[in-house]
């Protein structure tokens, strides 16, 4: 059993989408369901191959709950009270202070509107409150162009530090 203490509502101008505010806060039991839900239809259509390998959409759903005993630390954002995009790192997870970040998501339909970004500043100010130096991601693009989470996390500030090639047959 453990208890922590979770972030509170914060807001973030956001100029492009329809109110203009972000709110965002940490994923809680009341909000796991709908953070859940948001992950699977999120990761579309990047990530789709990866949807059909683990079972289909409700199997990923469940396993993004199942990140959570593991450690990790979703934030769920807000527009126009409609749950819009998450963003979370497992803090720790490599060493102590050096977080695996998960990941930003935001659902087809808000994208290109700065959320993204947006999730990104609140992912900084919230890994350096849970005292991470360091977050790394692994994610994928193809070999022609770099697929819109790399892009989103090179002009957040991140910087690639190795990468793998992977063939598949189509
Ligand atoms: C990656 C993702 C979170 C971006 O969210 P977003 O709200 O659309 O991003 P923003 O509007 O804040 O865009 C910020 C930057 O990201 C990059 N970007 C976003 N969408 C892009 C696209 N379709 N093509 C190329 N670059 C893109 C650009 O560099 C952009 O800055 P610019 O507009 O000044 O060029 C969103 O596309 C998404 O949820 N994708 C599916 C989930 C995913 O693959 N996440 C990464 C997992 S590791």
């Amino acid at each position: 059993m453990f208890a922590v203490e979770t972030l509170n509502l914060s807001k973030r101008y956001v100029p492009d989408i329809e109110d203009s505010w972000l709110e965002t806060e940490e994923v809680s039991d009341e909000t796991i369901d709908n953070a859940s839900n948001l992950f699977s239809r999120a990761s579309s259509p990047y990530w789709d191959w990866r949807t059909e390998e683990e079972g289909g959409i409700s199997a990923v759903a469940e396993s993004f709950k199942e990140d959570r005993p593991r450690g990790a630390r979703w934030i769920l954002a807000r527009s126009n009270k409609e749950h819009v995009g998450l963003v979370g790192p497992i803090p720790d997870y490599y060493e102590p202070d050096v977080a695996w970040f998960r990941g930003a998501f935001v659902l087809p339909e808000h994208r290109g509107k700065r959320i993204g970004s947006a999730l990104m500043s609140e992912i900084a100010r919230f890994a350096k409150h849970l005292g991470q130096r360091e977050m790394i991601v692994y994610t994928f693009s193809s070999l022609d162009s770099l697929a819109p989470g790399a892009l989103l996390y090179l002009k957040s500030g991140g910087k690639i530090e190795a990468e793998y090639l992977q063939l598949a047959r189509t």
